[in-house]
């Protein structure tokens, strides 16, 4: 190849990238305030944060993920920003007023009820009252069909918001103590 095709090349290479970077859209803010952060697409495909956990209380199966940007994190470091974490909640067969279990003794996953996620980004999160700020996490939560469910955000905040020394994640030394032993 000749050196002025090695350079047209490059230059169709490099006005192709730009070409293909993203660009934000309506329907995904900058900045996206609580309710606004969306499911990401494939998510269940990626990285498992924990699986199966066992919520019989609630009457509940939860199934967690976390994206490639947060599988990333050390044990004893904040995930980064560009981290998505989204938990599905499964309600639990019943026997009555009773949760079923299954032959492993785990409670029996019955139909998806909601999906919550949590999302950090620059500068996200600011706009709400100093004992509700979780970092720069923000919250969502969405019905079974991907519709946007209108929670009441302050009850994520102010339930998360005691974990700083964990990012704000419940079960964040449990996620890193299952990862290891993978
Ligand atoms: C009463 C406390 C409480 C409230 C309210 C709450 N959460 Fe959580 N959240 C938890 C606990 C505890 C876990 C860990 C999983 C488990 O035990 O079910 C968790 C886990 C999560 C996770 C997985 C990452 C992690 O922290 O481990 C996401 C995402 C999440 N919650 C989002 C939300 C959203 C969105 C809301 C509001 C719609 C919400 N949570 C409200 C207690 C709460």
């Amino acid at each position: 190849m000749t050196k002025q095709w090695m350079l047209a090349l490059c230059a169709v290479l490099v006005w192709g990238c730009t070409e293909v970077s993203p660009t934000p859209t309506a329907s995904a803010p900058a900045k996206p305030k609580d309710g606004e952060l969306a499911v990401p697409t494939g998510y269940q495909n990626g990285p498992t944060f924990l699986s199966e956990v066992q919520r019989p209380d609630a009457k509940q199966v939860r199934e967690l993920f976390i994206n490639a940007v947060g599988a990333r994190t050390n044990a004893g470091q904040p995930f980064p920003n560009g981290t998505v974490m989204v938990m599905e909640l499964y309600t639990a067969k019943m026997a009555g007023e009773t949760p079923e279990t299954g032959a492993d003794g785990k409670l029996v996953k019955g139909d998806l009820a909601k999906i919550l996620v949590m999302g950090k980004g620059e500068g996200w999160g600011q706009e709400v009252p100093d004992n509700l700020k979780n970092g720069q996490w923000v919250f969502a939560a969405y019905g079974p069909d991907g519709n946007a469910l209108a929670e009441d955000f302050t009850k994520c905040r102010a339930c998360h918001a005691p974990l700083a020394q964990k990012d704000f994640g419940h079960r964040y030394d449990e996620y890193f103590e299952k990862r290891t032993a993978r």
